[in-house]
Order: C-alpha cells, then sequence, then structure tokens
C-alpha cells in the first residue's frame, strides 16, 4: 500500500520563502516520490482565530492555491484542497475535544506565544492544535512535512491519536513529522524566524517592487562599506545561501571578506537570486490568475477526492464512539 503524506498552510498571508523552503520544497519532494499518496490543504478554518475579513481571507485562500500549483503541486499527482469544504475536520475536531485536556492546550508554545501579545484569547486559538490534529488524522497520514514551529502540533496529534486508539481500538494511524533540519527555522528580514504574523517575510509572488522593498528592508549592522563583513551573521546572506549555487556563495562569501562590498550590493544580489529562481513559478501564477475558472474547477475536483476519505474515516470514527448508526 501506498505510504501518505499530508500537510497544510494558513491562509493568514501570502506565501513567503518560510512556507517555500520549510514546508512546499517538501511537499515537492514527497510528490516526486510515486510511492507517496500526496494531500495538501489550505487551512482555512486555521485563519478564522485571527477574525480576518471574509473577502480578505478567500482572496488569500486562493492565493495559497494557485501559489501551490505554480510552484509544482501538481493536482493529478496529489490531492490538494481547501480546508472547509470537507467539514469533516470539523466534526472530528469536536470528536477529539473529549480527550484532550485543557492543560494540554494551555501549555501548547504557540498558545503561549500568542497570549503574551494577546489581551483576550479567544477559543479558536486555544482549541488550535485539536483542529490540527483532526486535519491530519482523518487521512490517515504516515507523514506530515513541515517547518520546525509546528513540531509540537505533530506530537500533540500523535498523542491524541494513541489515545483514542487506547479507548475507542485501533482507528488512526500515528503521524511522524517529516522536518528537514537544514530547512527547519527560515529567518525573516530582522533575523526572527520569517512569519506571516510578523512585518518580516519576503513574498515570492508579489510584484518585483514589493519584495525589492521587502529585501531592502532586511535589517544590517553598520560595518563600513569599505570593511570586511561577517557573512553568516548577516541577514541577507542567510538567505542567499539558500538559493545560491555553490560557485555562487563561494563568491558572495569572497566579497564579504574583500572589504568595499556594502550590504546593499548584497541585497541586490539576492533580488536577482530570488527573481530567477522563481521566475518559473511566476510565470506560473500570472497565467493561473488570467485563468481563474479553470483553478476553481481543480480546487473542486482536490474537495471531492479529499471528501470522500473523510467522510470513511469519520463513519468509522462515529462508530468507534458509539454515535448514530440508529437506521439503516
Ligand atoms: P503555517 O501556515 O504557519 O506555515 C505553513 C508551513 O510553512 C512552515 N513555515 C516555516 N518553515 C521554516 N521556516 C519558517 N520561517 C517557516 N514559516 C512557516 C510551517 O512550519 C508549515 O509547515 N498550523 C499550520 C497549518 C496547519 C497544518 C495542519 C500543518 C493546519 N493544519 C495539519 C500540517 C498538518 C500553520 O499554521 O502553518
Amino acid at each position: 500500500m501506498k505510504k501518505r503524506a499530508l500537510s497544510g498552510i494558513k491562509p493568514t498571508g501570502n506565501l513567503h520563502l518560510g512556507n517555500y523552503l520549510g514546508a512546499v520544497k517538501g511537499f515537492l519532494d514527497l510528490q516526486a516520490d510515486k510511492e507517496v499518496d500526496n494531500f495538501y490543504f489550505i487551512a482555512d478554518y486555521h485563519a478564522l482565530n485571527g477574525v480576518p475579513n471574509p473577502q480578505d481571507l478567500r482572496d488569500r485562500t486562493l492565493h495559497i492555491f494557485k501559489a501551490l500549483i505554480s510552484l509544482g503541486l501538481d493536482p493529478e499527482q496529489s490531492t490538494i484542497f481547501v480546508q472547509s469544504d470537507i467539514p469533516e475536520h470539523v466534526e472530528l475536531c469536536w470528536l477529539l475535544t473529549g480527550l484532550t485536556p485543557v492543560g494540554l492546550m494551555e501549555r501548547a508554545h504557540a498558545y503561549k506565544d500568542a497570549i503574551a501579545h494577546i489581551k483576550n484569547p479567544n477559543m479558536g486559538l486555544l482549541c488550535y492544535p485539536i483542529l490540527q490534529a483532526a486535519d491530519i488524522l482523518i487521512y490517515d497520514p504516515q507523514w506530515v512535512p513541515v517547518g520546525a514551529d509546528q513540531k509540537q502540533h505533530i506530537e500533540i496529534s500523535r498523542d491524541l491519536a494513541e489515545k483514542f486508539n487506547r479507548i475507542y481500538g485501533e482507528t488512526f494511524i500515528v503521524p511522524d513529522p517529516l522536518i528537514k533540519e537544514d530547512l527547519a527555522i527560515i529567518p525573516g528580514t530582522d533575523g526572527e524566524k520569517m512569519s506571516k504574523s510578523k512585518n518580516n517575510v519576503i513574498q515570492i509572488f508579489g510584484t518585483e517592487k514589493e519584495i525589492k522593498a521587502q529585501i531592502m528592508s532586511i535589517q544590517t549592522d553598520s560595518t563600513p562599506l569599505e570593511e570586511p563583513k561577517d557573512f553568516d551573521a548577516c541577514h541577507i546572506y542567510n538567505i542567499y545561501k539558500y538559493f545560491a549555487t555553490p560557485t555562487e556563495l563561494t563568491k558572495m562569501q569572497d566579497n564579504y571578506r574583500g572589504g568595499n562590498y556594502g550590504y546593499g550590493h548584497a541585497k541586490l544580489a539576492l533580488l536577482e537570486k530570488l527573481l530567477e529562481y522563481f521566475a518559473p513559478a511566476r510565470q506560473r501564477m500570472d497565467e493561473l490568475d488570467k485563468n481563474e475558472d479553470e483553478v476553481r474547477l481543480l480546487m473542486k475536483k482536490g474537495a471531492e477526492k479529499a471528501r470522500g476519505r473523510a467522510q470513511k474515516k469519520i463513519q468509522q470514527v462515529r462508530k468507534a464512539m458509539g454515535l448514530g448508526e440508529f437506521y439503516a
């Protein structure tokens, strides 16, 4: 039997380099393996705890869907869908709440980080990992390719699967996170983890002007132009290194060591590199932008494929828990 991989991306902003390197690259490797059945989705239910404007949410969901296809996910080979097209995720979430200790949710890193700056957190924020567990467990994947920030969420999903299986009998596969150590935490323009919720991202599909402005905002120290610079400590280099060839990297290191090479030069080199690297994807995005009817059809097909599987699983779960089954 084929092994399954599943992962999701939240439409709280446009796709950025951290999403690409930490997650989408891994999806593409898995898709290339003919022994793997791939499921990737846009986690729009997860975006609701930020109470987004409805049209913004719709636009971002569509953007991430198109972005995944532009970057190489193929709807013929992978099941690509929007979470809210499969309401069974929410049902399973509720079915798992009875197994989830409140303390476990209160101790989750993402929740603790959020409440450090949100005065009145909502229940969506607290229950986020249960919905994420439902997203995963409903498709029985062996692997969940993610960046390092999602590790704890996958651990919670594993705990809930094990607990359910212990109480109600073998029902769920206990999934493993797939985290590429070298790409686990991509830094943003301020050197902190690149994140849609911070103003530190470099987008992949922005206009050239937007991408240039994001690159120009990368924070640097005040070493004068003529002096040698430490590339390892430089946020520009620490993004450039993921996209450059070994020869280009050696050249960049020599430039930093040699002096008379300013951060402005390095920023322009990064801009050129990113535009070159993502040119084919950006071109595909332009084509999809012009063919939105086709995109919506692909979305519908993805939803149909995913929903069939989710419905089967939810029936199995309901039966195990003693729900329904009163009528033929
Ligand atoms: P989200 O939307 O924040 O991020 C999507 C994916 O991108 C990875 N990522 C990064 N990797 C490395 N460096 C970075 N700076 C960086 N920023 C983001 C994330 O680790 C993630 O893999 N809760 C999830 C969405 C989700 C999900 C799921 C994921 C909902 N249900 C089920 C897997 C399985 C999230 O907020 O991802």
